[in-house]
């Protein structure tokens, strides 16, 4: 999430440590007074100088210099893309600044839905100037994040159109027939997308926080949306904008509380007394799907909708003493919604906050089916989810929560997986056990992998024997700290590797990770005290290689952790760093590329700021970009971009550019269809804070940028990476 970045000289000051959560915008990471310009200058000198290189003595210079015996088995990028056992034989796209989308050559794309297209019956058509509330909960909403895909078999789509709703049959027939069709052709797939956040600056040509009207438009532009596609004969895809399947849930829409919190106090407010029903599910980011076809979309930055906490701390200090680590600002919020819309007031009804911060199940192919908060999986910001099943047949869900030295969890069901009763599985997440990591160093310190151990949280740990599971729940930083978690480098998206059973954590960056080593140094962040000094897993503590102050990680890392028997039912695992990101022809981001020895001879591409993950079916792992343009103060200043790298064998650390992206817009979702020909993605706020002067996607003729999903096919129908 990327966010408020109207193009101005940033102070490194202007931000407390932790203000990180409600404007994570990356530009904060600048050095002071540097202007956009200046970024971007200094970014484009430097690609001339390496792209002169290339054909030139330094890169003949640098390959030789490379010793022989150290080298992978082969040393240009197109050789390790043909090994045999692996697709990646595109021809890499450079970083760039272009006002469109970039691609290999044999590579095209369509825009399949932007943000206001009607997609429910009745909504109108988009009109910047005339958008209600009621228009926009028909219509696709804002700033397009998760994306995910499900076949969409012809029984299934007749089902719904007859009966409209999925009912036992419809339930049998997916849960016999999705584990076999999600990897296959297939010429319509429901696909939901989450709309993350509101820019309302980029939104109405006359912003106005707390405005009443606006403030409806906006409330309905987030949750997600679910739309069925269909593929073109050309290989595009396409919105079916009569499908029956085609939902909107926003920022109102009734949202059911499951699992142990369900009915808690904790979460009564006065609009409702069970506890049990909550109005909206907001700031929806990426999230996973289970083996049984149903979507998890989880709630991130929930916090910055609220106003007032301080006057939760004097009214309600139960309350206020439960969100210390995840508090919102006191007063009141930059958006103002408290002043339309009361359950956003904390000095009203404080418990309405205890609410959001969950991981929320849809089944996508039941139009009817209700959203539910699976409370089981804890409350933070929940970037992502990855899932697996297993060696004893039970659900292991993957999370991270998205904000600086905060952790990565794991959810194992109590109950089975049902390979074949698809209804039978409706409730794993509702009971279980949830752990949080701690990464140690191992048997040798500084080799940038070691050991670790899930930590339970619950009150089986004698950490938190004097801890309710309800405190646990709600207050899930604050107990996975007493369990002794390692805190990381901003969690961002996870994912199961399909081949290996790996789980690859995405670290998008942490500027304060910038403590001396052996120092003592802390920092105050999100309400407790933490130590600021670099840790073996989260290893970099400066990325400039300016001596005189150090300014932490700034491009990220990506880390893969090995799960003990290979088993995600496991209590230890073992981890390694696969990725410490930044550009590699820069000495002073200390970067690592896998097992490559010299990757700017072997072309590896400079990336920072990973943050959406997606598997192919190969195990390549491919990686979408949030905020690379401001990423640091040596090297960066591109558009931000999806990039791919595999995961084993001799090219593992080979990372290279798939697709560049447009200015302002970081790129989610990354996901593909099911025979892998077409690769889809979001692109977020592009334009941003300049969506009224610049216009994308080209040629639209509304007046303002749009978030929008993208389809992306090789021309000639080749799988994607070819
Ligand atoms: Fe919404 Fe952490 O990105
Ligand atoms: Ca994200
Ligand atoms: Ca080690
Ligand atoms: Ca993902």
């Amino acid at each position: 999430m990327q966010q408020n970045t109207n193009i101005q000289p940033p102070h490194p000051e202007w931000l407390a440590d932790d203000e990180i959560d409600t404007v994570p915008g990356t530009k904060h990471r600048l050095i002071e007074n540097e202007l956009f310009e200046s970024v971007l200058d200094r970014a484009m000198s430097r690609r001339r100088f390496l792209q002169g290189a290339s054909t030139g003595a330094l890169a003949a210079a640098t390959f030789v210099m490379v010793p022989n015996a150290l080298m992978p088995q082969t040393a240009s990028a197109q050789s390790y893309g043909s090994d045999r056992n692996n697709r990646l034989t595109f021809e890499t796209v450079e970083p760039g600044n272009l006002a469109d989308i970039d691609l290999p050559p044999n590579y095209a794309y369509n825009v399949v839905v932007r943000w206001g297209d009607p997609i429910l019956p009745g909504a109108p058509a988009f009109d910047v100037d005339k958008q209600t509330a009621t228009s926009q909960a028909g219509q696709f909403g804002f700033n397009a994040d998760l994306v995910l895909w499900a076949p969409l078999p012809r029984l299934v789509q007749r089902i719904i159109d007859v009966r409209g709703s999925l009912g036992g049959f419809g339930q049998r027939l997916i849960g016999l027939y999705y584990p076999y069709l999600k990897d296959r052709s297939s010429r319509s797939a429901l696909m939901i997308v989450n709309h993350e956040y509101t820019s309302g600056a980029d939104m109405f040509r006359n912003y106005i926080p707390g405005d009443q009207e606006q403030v409806g438009v906006e409330i309905e532009a987030h949750g997600f949306s679910i739309i069925q596609v269909d593929r073109m004969d050309n290989g595009e895809w396409r919105l079916a904008r009569r499908s029956r399947f085609n939902r909107r849930v926003t920022g109102s829409t009734p949202v059911v509380i499951t699992g142990p919190l369900a009915g808690h106090p904790f979460l009564q407010t006065a609009e409702d007394p069970s506890g049990t029903v909550v109005r909206g599910t907001l700031n929806n980011c990426a999230g996973g799907k289970t083996p049984w076809g149903t979507y998890l979309t989880c709630e991130e930055n929930f916090d910055q909708y609220f106003g007032y906490f301080d006057q939760t701390r004097a009214n309600e200090p139960d309350v206020a003493a439960l969100n210390e680590r995840i508090a919102p600002p006191a007063g009141a919020s930059r958006r103002k919604w408290e002043e339309v819309d009361r359950r956003f007031d904390l000095s009203s009804d404080a418990t309405e906050y205890n609410r959001f911060g969950y991981v929320v199940e849809i089944d996508p192919y039941d139009p009817t089916a209700k959203p539910k908060k699976r409370t089981a999986l804890g409350r933070f910001k929940h970037e992502g989810v990855g899932l697996r099943v297993t060696a004893d047949n039970r659900i292991a869900v993957y999370s991270g929560d998205d904000a600086r030295f905060e952790y990565v969890y794991k959810f194992v069901s109590k109950g089975t997986v049902s390979r074949i009763n698809r209804k039978a599985n409706s409730d794993l997440f509702d009971d279980g056990t949830l752990y949080v990591a701690r990464f140690d160093t191992g048997a040798v310190a500084g080799d940038e992998m070691g050991t670790g151990e899930w930590l339970e949280l619950s009150t089986n740990n004698p950490a938190l024997a004097d801890w309710t599971e309800a405190e646990i729940l709600i207050n899930t930083r604050g107990a996975a700290d007493v369990a002794g978690a390692t805190p990381m480098d901003r969690p961002e998206d996870i994912e199961v590797n399909p081949v290996s059973g790996s789980v690859f954590v995405a670290l998008t960056n942490n500027s304060r990770r910038d403590g001396v080593v052996g120092s003592g140094a802390t920092r105050i962040v999100n309400g407790r005290e933490v130590s600021s000094e670099p840790n073996e897993s989260n290893p970099r503590n400066n990325t400039s290689g300016d001596g005189s102050k150090l300014n932490g990680n700034q491009h990220g890392h990506i880390v893969e952790i090995k799960e003990d028997g290979n088993d995600a039912g496991a209590l230890t695992f073992k981890w390694n760093i696969l990725v410490k990101c930044g550009d590699p022809a820069v000495a002073e981001h200390d970067t690592r590329f896998g097992n490559i020895i010299d990757p700017v001879a072997v072309g590896v591409s400079p990336i920072a700021d990973p943050d959406n993950l997606v598997h192919d079916s190969d195990g390549n792992l491919w990686i979408s970009t949030d905020g690379q343009f401001f990423s640091g103060s040596v090297g960066f200043g591109q558009n931000d971009g999806v990039f791919v790298v595999p995961t084993a064998g001799p090219g593992r650390g080979l990372l290279r550019q798939f697709l560049s992206g447009v200015p302002g817009g970081e790129i989610c979702g990354p996901e593909f269809s099911g025979d892998e020909r077409a690769f889809f993605c979001a692109i977020q706020h592009p334009n941003d804070g300049q969506a009224f002067d610049k216009i994308w996607p080209i040629g639209d003729r509304d007046g303002v940028s749009k978030p929008s999903l993208i389809a992306v096919r090789e021309v000639s129908g080749k799988r994607i990476g070819s």
